[in-house]
């Protein structure tokens, strides 16, 4: 199998003495495919994450990595301007302004035929190719024009938009025949399926039925597969002594509050991480008893920093963290914890080990794994959930204590019903969240796609 993705698994750089150095690249793709990939011991192609860095492919843990560089000015416009400046927003439901221009998108063209140029080389005859998410939504079409007999899946990671909100994008025929070259084309929800069909019908005059797609004389599939984590090995990594003592260690160093509220997210303005802050502040505000010794910690991974909207919403972040901590903190004893930092996978699980409350927020995301990492590392069955109704995630989570984000009143409700929650209550809740991750990993996603895909052969054969 070869999997196409815009980033490879590890960012990698290169060092003047010639060598390389590797860390985890960020965000939930890489989180998802990273454990999978290595044990089905399968290619990766994609961006080594740095402008101008050519490398060489290497093996590491059986699986072959061909980077796939990108220059300074394809960084520009394929990846900050087209993918997160255009599509990103549009896609989160235009929570920030999409802008659209014409030299992002032909550059997102270009970028998407060398990774399909890429994938023709690399892939065996008959081989299966997996193409991911929003920044290579032409791969399947161009691919299918190079290397007819591979077989094609794709899944997109975030959310696919309303048709309303899609058919403002000037190239939207463009995107939807790129996707239906290929065989499968997943979804994180049925409305993301259902939305894509719905636009298949209306742009390109399509025959669907049932999910099944006619284009081209092929059957193309659109269905959903939620996306989840490594849940075993996450909650192996919570229970082992060194995450236990480091937990311990680290409410030791928060003052041993009564209350440990966490956030960790990528710094994005889909999160929701400003309101957030703004509500845990107003609880200290009004004196509220549920915040009496509770603090607040929030990491806020660094993530496209040269992107405008991202500088904007890091200060208006770091603005409200000192006002809160101005107005409300005593000297060694400032209400929010706020980092600006990636930290290593470890380290996270520590801070999910040691958090009373866990606050997702964002104003939508396509499924929201921290959610899910946050539950599989209580393995002392504590713990409580605050989510965002409008993550992927909340279609599965019931039983964590559901926000309306846009509503300040209503995740402060969140915050105050968390905080003040019995602990039988708190256990039982999370006894239902861990058996659903548990038992929804990563691996049952994997092959629920991937049988879904050799299925839609099947079908493909039946209509030739
Ligand atoms: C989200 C996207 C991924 C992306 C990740 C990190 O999870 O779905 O495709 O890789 O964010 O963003 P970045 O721009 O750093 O790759």
């Amino acid at each position: 199998m070869v999997v196409v993705a815009n980033r490879l698994p590890f960012d990698l750089e290169k060092l003047p003495d010639g060598s390389t150095k590797a860390r985890q690249a960020p965000g939930g793709l890489v989180t998802a495919l990273a454990p999978i990939l290595s044990r089905r011991h399968g290619a990766w192609i994609g961006w080594p994450g740095s402008a101008d860095v050519e490398l060489e492919p290497t093996t590491t843990d059986g699986l072959s990595l061909f980077p796939l560089p990108l220059s300074a000015e394809e960084v520009a416009n394929f990846y900050e301007g087209f993918s997160n400046d255009t599509l990103w927003p549009l896609y989160h439901d235009a929570v920030a302004d999409s802008q659209f221009h014409r030299q992002w998108w032909d550059s997102y063209r270009k970028v998407n035929q060398r990774f399909a140029e890429s994938a023709a080389e690399v892939a065996a005859p008959g081989a299966t190719v997996w193409v991911h998410d929003y920044q290579l939504q032409l791969v399947p079409q161009l691919l299918r024009r190079l290397r007819p007999d591979v077989r094609i899946g794709f899944f997109l990671h975030i959310p696919f938009p309303p048709v309303e909100l899609f058919m403002r994008l000037p190239w939207r025929k463009q995107i939807v025949t790129g996707l239906l070259g290929a065989d499968l084309i997943g979804f994180q929800l049925p409305g993301g399926a259902r939305n894509f069909t719905r636009l298949a019908r209306s742009l390109l005059g399509s025959t669907t039925s049932g999910g099944i797609i006619e284009h081209d004389g092929r059957k193309v599939r659109a269905a959903a597969f939620p996306i989840s984590i490594d849940a075993a090995e996450q909650s192996a990594l919570a229970a082992t002594p060194e995450v236990h003592r480091a937990s311990r260690e680290l409410r030791a160093d928060l003052g041993n509050p009564k209350k440990v509220v966490l956030g960790i997210d990528r710094l994005d303005y889909t999160k929701g991480i400003d309101v957030r802050l703004q509500a845990f502040g107003e609880l200290l505000a009004e004196e509220d008893p549920s915040v009496q010794d509770a603090v607040m910690v929030q990491i806020a991974t660094p993530s496209r920093e040269r992107l405008g909207s991202y500088q904007r919403m890091r200060e208006s972040i770091e603005r409200t963290v000192g006002k809160i901590n101005g107005d409300y903190g005593r000297i060694g004893h400032p209400p929010i914890h706020y980092l600006h930092q990636s930290l290593p996978r470890e380290e996270l699980a520590a801070f999910y080990a040691a958090a009373d409350v866990m606050a997702v927020t964002p104003f939508r995301d396509g499924m929201n794994l921290v959610a899910k990492e946050y539950v599989a590392c209580r393995v002392d069955g504590g713990g409580v959930l605050v989510l965002s109704e409008f993550t992927g995630a909340a279609k599965e989570l019931r039983s964590s204590l559901l926000v309306n984000p846009y509503d300040l009143d209503g995740v402060k409700e969140g915050f105050r019903q968390a905080l003040t929650m019995s602990s039988v209550e708190a256990r039982r809740r999370m006894r239902s969240l861990r058996r659903h991750v548990l038992t929804h990993d990563v691996d049952r996603w994997a092959t629920a796609f991937l049988s879904a895909l050799e299925g839609t052969r099947d079908h493909v054969a039946d209509a030739m």
